[in-house]
């Protein structure tokens, strides 16, 4: 399939182009698109067979099931018929915005999105591409990351290009997407409330909306939502997380950088800013500085395709502090570090 790539210029929306895109989607085709997190790969969310291509593109298992985006919260109704007073709340707070809520489908959503759950993840995006894309595709945009399976989120078009040119219709070109790590999804279908998948939004910010909030639960997290795997998000390469603070964490990141590159391995270290100079003989890049979470968030995902590009076999990271945007960069970073060999 010979892939269109789109470019659009999120603060000038060419409409004749975005239309283009939009009856794609219409005719049962795949687009992917920006939105403020990372990329998505959309299909129109009542067509069962554009659905089913999501997962053939992405090589994703039919058990791990779908976000829906909206552009208008009356699309709500399309997909569910008992939205909780909590939902709205937070919906009203968040959207557009990085959350994403886990509420009760109704009939007319299909099987194949919710992966047979009784319920359906939905969220209302912050970007103008995406939510003009919804509406002129007058209907929902069912859209997983635009990544193949286990790969790190795309940040950028070239991220999808990498990954799903010529499997997909369109590639919408939005520039670097802001946030940089996926929506928080929240299930609140539960009392109290469940964080999911840590995101864009913090559980600091959901705190400030809604008095309680159940965060950890591994074991129920993952029953209740199967596509949160522990293996994913992964580079190519090894990914070792030191999960220590000062001095401590330098000498450790060190010791497993010297060990390593005995071995033969090429090794490369994801630093903070304030750290990299203590590396000076290995191969750093800069996630940011560590009290700069919000930009840490954005460079996450681009620095590990970064190391992958250039073939390193391993990266030694270092951790980042565990609240606001920590707590997601942490999430993903350790669920990057599940153990795998070197090959
Ligand atoms: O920021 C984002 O959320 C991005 C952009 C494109 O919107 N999307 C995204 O989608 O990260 P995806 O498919 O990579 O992750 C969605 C996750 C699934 O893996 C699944 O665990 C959870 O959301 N999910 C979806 N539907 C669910 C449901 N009914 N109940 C519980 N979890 C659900
Ligand atoms: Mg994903």
């Amino acid at each position: 399939m010979n892939t269109k790539i789109i470019k659009i210029n999120p603060n000038k929306i060419n409409f004749t182009k975005i239309n283009k895109a939009a009856k794609a989607i219409r005719n049962g085709n795949l687009v992917a698109f920006p939105t403020e997190t990372v990329y998505g790969l959309g299909a129109d969310v009542f067509n069962e067979k554009a659905i089913s291509k999501i997962f053939i593109a992405k090589k994703r298992p039919f058990n791990d099931p779908l976000i829906v985006h909206i552009a208008d919260i009356k699309e709500l109704e399309l997909l569910s018929d008992q939205v909780s007073p909590v939902a709205l709340k937070l919906a009203e707070a968040f959207w557009p915005g990085p959350l994403t809520l886990v509420i009760k489908k109704s009939p007319s959503v299909s099987s194949l999105v919710t992966s047979g759950l009784d319920t359906v993840a939905v969220r209302m995006p912050n970007n103008n591409i995406a939510l003009s894309l919804i509406r002129k595709s007058n209907t929902p945009i069912a859209a997983p990351s635009a990544n193949l399976f286990g790969r790190t989120s795309p940040t950028d078009a070239w991220h999808v290009i990498e990954d799903l040119e010529g499997n997909i219709e369109i590639i919408i070109d939005g520039g670097r997407t802001r946030v940089g790590v996926e929506s928080t999804v929240v299930d609140t279908t539960t009392v109290p409330v469940q964080l999911l998948r840590a995101g864009g939004i913090t559980v600091e910010e959901l705190r400030t909306v809604i008095g309680e909030i159940k965060i950890g639960e591994k074991l129920q997290r993952s029953f209740r939502s199967p596509g949160m795997m522990d293996s994913h998000y992964s580079p190519n390469a090894k990914l070792i997380l030191v999960d220590k603070k000062g001095e401590i964490q330098i000498k450790e990141v060190f010791r497993q950088a010297m060990l390593y590159r005995a071995k033969g391995f090429r090794v490369g270290i994801m630093a903070k800013e304030e750290n990299k100079e203590k590396y000076e003989e290995f191969e750093v890049k800069v996630i940011g500085k560590g009290s700069e979470l919000k930009k840490c968030a954005a460079n996450l995902f681009s620095t590990l395709r970064d190391f992958d590009k250039e073939k390193f076999d391993v990266i030694i990271a270092e951790s980042l502090e565990k609240y606001g945007l920590g707590l997601a960069i942490m999430e993903r970073l350790k669920k990057a570090s599940v153990p795998k060999s070197i090959k």
